[in-house]
């Protein structure tokens, strides 16, 4: 359960804890967060992590977007955080998102309990999930030992693609508010303030403005009036982008 304060999305752990009962079993933890971009903070995990611990729930922490962190701010593996933390928790991740290996289905897991990796690695194989073609390894490999250099460059430009991103919509596109993201190359777009129904508003982006942006909705409860645009792609495209939905929203005054 996370909260919007100030354009920022917080962790609820009032409303967590009175969520906790006895058949609660795990927690499922994004950081850094898809769709709403932050990157937690040590002391946010670590009291997460101590909720958990208390109550025994096994805390299993998708870190795909972990090496897409924006200046300013430090992911933190929350199995990182302390042994006990370390056996409480499945870490998720993959070279997919840095790496845009996506297409080699790669994914791995860091389960340092042994007991917990037995479960997991046998309900893999049960599903004949666990193998993984040559081509695939040496890719992953290739990625994290040779792809520093890449992945700068990269981290430089989807920065700037970002900070053009929150600059175009403050200054143009009265309406819309952007959720900074602290890592992640997806954008949270508040889009409360044009006052449409979620039929409305996703008419208008992908009719209107012919983009292709996820519907807030899909992401669940508290999506109403929210959009996701990704901005991994050529400055340029997304210039034409922002310079639809502007244009779009623009109409909307026209219309009325
Ligand atoms: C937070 C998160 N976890 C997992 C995935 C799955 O990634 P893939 O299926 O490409 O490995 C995604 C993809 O969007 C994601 O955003």
């Amino acid at each position: 359960p996370l909260t919007l304060e100030d354009g920022r999305y917080v962790m609820d752990f009032d409303d967590l804890t009175a969520k906790i009962s006895r058949n609660t079993k795990m927690l499922l933890l994004c950081n850094p967060h898809n769709p709403v971009g932050r990157v937690w903070k040590r002391h946010e995990l670590e009291q997460l992590g101590r909720i958990c611990v208390a109550n025994d729930i096994l805390l299993i922490a998708d870190e795909i977007h972990d090496d897409i962190i924006y200046s300013g701010h430090h992911h933190y593996p929350i199995a990182n955080l302390g042994e006990e933390l370390a056996n409480n928790t499945i870490t998720l991740s993959s070279p997919g998102k840095t790496f845009n290996l996506q297409g080699m289905q790669m994914g791995y897991a860091i389960i340092p309990e042994p007991s917990i990796k037995k479960v997991f690695s046998d309900q893999l194989a049960r599903n004949w999930v666990h193998l993984y073609n040559p081509l695939t390894i040496e890719a992953t490999r290739a990625a994290y030992q040779e792809g520093e250099e890449w992945l700068n460059d990269l981290l430089a430009y989807l920065e700037q693609n970002r900070d053009h991103l929150v600059d175009y919509i403050h200054k143009n596109i009265p309406g819309i508010d952007v959720i900074v993201p602290d890592g992640t190359y997806i954008c949270w777009l508040d889009c409360r303030a044009l006052s449409l129904s979620q039929v409305e508003l996703r008419d208008l982006m992908t009719n209107k403005a012919k983009v292709g942006l996820n519907d807030g909705m899909s992401f669940g409860t508290g999506g109403e009036g929210f959009q996701r645009l990704n901005f991994a792609c050529p400055g340029s495209t997304l210039e034409e982008g922002l310079q639809r939905i502007s244009d779009a929203v623009k109409g909307l005054s026209q219309q009325k």
